[in-house]
């Protein structure tokens, strides 16, 4: 065998060394910041919990079993959407606020990475107007409202002053999330028995709200939001179990989803999208990206068992049993709920929550997919060729 030639070892070194650039990580932001309820919450909720009383659900074992092997207060049996895009981007998962107590003891290191300020159960709007209204809220004062006075609380504690050029460059480096939320401004009140009609006219308030925080956000030097709209919840295994009907023309032949919740998603993110387009109009450095969580999850309603889901797409993994496995008394971790031998053949976790597999799917969607306008890999290049995740691959 010849000596190996120096040339060749050093187009060698080249090759791996592009190689190596072209799999880049997408290391495009410095941090994360949230707000939302349960679909993002990361572990603030079980700091409000009182502590008497019923451990809440998300507190209890199958909670958390697939990757972290112990519940963390995560609505799901492992990673949320917020967790894969962390990943995606080379960050720790997004530390809970409450994590330093209510009254934000936190100082300019401990949230460096970020801060998540949803939680589980979060309205959108203020208490006051579902109070108005009769409606219950589970916990009070964690509506988007008061998450963004908590988020004002964490700025005067980790910078000097809000103006500081820490802490916009702090805002301004990082990707803030707002959302999913809403969905529980409808969640709360329609399986409560509110009528349609009734839940519809909460819709422009919502959205209303959610383009305020937008706006108050910016203000404070966000420049890069990501905005998601609500999931298509007449396929959610608790709606179809509350609203179970005998009338067959009430369901989407393709998919057996409720046609009329899955119209009213669809008119919230109407909305949602043409504020969205107002506030781009009046802030034109800013990037607001819609995040189409209908549509990357509608995939998989569509044909679950392509996409690996073979336990089907509209019974739940862990619940209390009957035709959708979810039963509104018997809730997943109390007994008597069962709980599936693999979370990862389901698209549906708990009745309203989704299993990681399905977010993973919906944060591929997001990440590599076409469910982000504008799309998420022209204001981060790097995604294209990042190594992480799986390739996506559209059905
Ligand atoms: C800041 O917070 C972190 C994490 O909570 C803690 O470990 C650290 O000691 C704190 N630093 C100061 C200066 O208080
Ligand atoms: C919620 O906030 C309102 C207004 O700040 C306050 O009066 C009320 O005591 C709070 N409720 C709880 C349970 O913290
Ligand atoms: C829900 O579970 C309770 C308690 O096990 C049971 O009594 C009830 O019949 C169940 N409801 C339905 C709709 O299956």
């Amino acid at each position: 065998m010849a000596a190996k030639s120096p040339k060749l070892s050093l187009a060698c070194t080249i090759l791996i060394l592009s190689h190596k650039l072209s799999f880049a990580s997408a290391s495009c932001f410095t941090s994360i910041i949230s707000f939302g309820d349960s679909i993002a919450d990361t572990g603030n909720a079980p700091y409000l919990s009182p502590e008497s009383g019923r451990p809440p659900f998300y507190t209890l074992p199958p909670y958390g079993e697939t990757f972290f092997n112990h519940p963390t207060g995560r609505c799901s049996d492992g990673r949320l959407i917020i967790d894969f895009i962390a990943e995606e981007f080379e960050l720790p998962f997004v530390a809970p606020f409450l994590q330093g107590g209510r009254n934000g003891n936190v100082n300019s290191t401990s949230f460096r990475d970020g801060a998540n300020f949803a939680v589980v159960g979060a309205t959108a709007l203020e208490d006051s107007f579902f109070d108005e209204r009769g409606v219950t809220v589970p916990l009070a004062n964690v509506s988007l409202v008061a998450q963004l006075r908590w988020f004002n609380q964490f700025l005067s504690k980790i910078c000097p002053t809000t103006s500081s050029a820490d802490c916009k460059g702090f805002i301004e480096t990082s990707l803030v999330l707002v959302g999913e939320i809403g969905g529980n401004d409808y969640n709360h009140a329609l399986l409560g028995g509110i009528k349609e009609a009734e839940v519809r006219s909460f819709v422009p308030h919502v959205v209303n709200i959610i383009g305020s925080a937008i706006t108050e956000l910016i203000n404070l030097g966000a420049v890069t939001l990501m905005v998601p709209g609500n999931f298509p919840i007449g396929c959610s295994s608790a709606y179809l179990t509350y609203f179970l009907s005998e009338n067959q023309d009430d369901y989407e032949p393709a998919t057996g989803c409720i046609k009329w919740l899955n119209r009213f998603a669809q008119y919230h993110n109407d909305l949602l999208k043409k504020e969205l387009a107002r506030i781009r109009e009046l802030h034109p450095h800013t990037t607001i990206i819609y995040a189409d969580y209908y549509n990357a999850v509608m995939d998989l309603y569509r044909s679950p068992i392509e996409h690996g889901f073979a336990g089907g797409a509209l019974g739940a993994c862990c619940g209390g049993g009957g035709p959708y496995n979810c039963n509104l008394t018997v809730h997943c971790g109390y007994p008597p709920s069962n709980t599936c031998d693999d979370p990862s053949l389901y698209v549906n976790w708990d009745g309203m929550h989704f299993t990681e597999a399905a977010y993973k799917w919906i944060a591929l969607g997001l990440l590599k997919g076409p469910y982000t306008t504008p799309p998420l890999s022209t204001v981060c290049p790097a995604l294209i060729s990042s190594s992480h995740g799986r390739l996506y691959h559209p059905m």
